[in-house]
């Protein structure tokens, strides 16, 4: 941006970081109890701004569900301890491989791809919040998010019109096939069946209409397969021209929290991933079904 727009939210300062979409928040430490009405300028920053880089925080894991779970129901990310308890709890993000290891070739890597989280569940994510604990010394990695709002609205009307009833079909399955994971399991595709969801959704705060689509969706109802295939990467096209791409480049320290309604989102693995350990911490928060 040629100039940066700063603002007061309540005691915060809030600086927009680029058109699409971003916006960095300084003046909170969120190991602190947040109480209900910062958490309200957050999540109005939230919706303004769409991805919130709060910069300078040190949280433990439990410190970031207390903060997730101030937002909405959290996603369960279930797990057991030695003591066989379990409840929701952050999910690791890394570059490692099986034996721990910094890898180009991590265990997953679907989120190399742009996707707006958990789209293959009917329920899919409201936001999601990335703690960046330990990244690479020379920076790289980012995170880039693709303003869905626009994308919708610089879309022609009659790609508008054309797509006004359709819905894409989001499945586990279409995620392993379409990001070159191994195949999803019998078990994998009873456990998460097929959902479909518009491919233009309302959102449900702001009101403004945005493109709904991702690596997770590879069919659309209606349409023959190659043709909704080839409708879905004209509108990935268009979604993810650089002019519509907010990229945050991490610094330590940083929480990132975004709004899965209206980005898409994806890692670059622009740095030396088999030297050098890139380590998140991720807890999300569920929405409501998209309509
Ligand atoms: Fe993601």
């Amino acid at each position: 941006m040629d100039q940066q727009v700063r603002e007061r939210a309540g005691s915060l300062n809030v600086t927009r970081l680029s058109e699409p979409a971003g916006a960095e928040v300084v003046g909170i430490d969120l190991s602190l109890q947040l109480g209900t009405k910062k958490r309200d300028i957050l999540f109005e920053a939230l919706l303004k701004h769409h991805v919130l880089v709060i910069r300078d925080q040190d949280l433990t894991p439990d410190q970031q569900m207390t903060l997730t779970a101030m937002f909405g129901k959290p996603e369960s990310h279930v797990f057991h301890d030695a003591e066989g308890q379990s409840g929701p709890q952050v999910h690791v993000v890394n570059n490692l491989d099986k034996q721990g290891n910094p890898s180009s070739r991590p265990t997953t890597f679907g989120s190399f791809f742009w996707h707006t989280d958990k789209s293959y569940h009917e329920v899919p994510s409201l936001a999601t919040f990335l703690h960046a604990r330990e990244l690479p010394p020379g920076g790289g990695g980012d995170t880039e998010f693709a303003n869905m709002y626009n994308a919708y609205e610089s879309l022609d009307d009659a790609v508008k019109k054309q797509i006004a009833n359709l819905r894409a079909v989001h499945s586990w399955e279409a995620n392993r096939r379409n990001t070159g994971n191994r195949a999803a399991t019998e078990e994998e595709k009873k456990l998460r069946p097929p959902v479909s969801h518009p491919l233009v959704r309302t959102h449900p705060d702001t009101k403004r209409k945005a493109l709904y689509i991702g690596i997770h969706a590879d069919c659309i109802e209606g349409l023959e397969r190659e043709q909704g295939i080839e409708l879905l990467k004209k509108l990935y096209r268009h979604s993810t021209e650089r002019k519509n791409v907010y990229a945050h480049s991490w610094k330590p320290g940083d929480l990132v929290i975004w709004d899965n309604r209206c980005l898409l989102h994806r890692v670059v693995g622009n740095y030396d991933m088999d030297t050098h350990r890139r380590i998140l911490h991720r807890s999300v928060v569920i929405g409501t079904k998209p309509c």
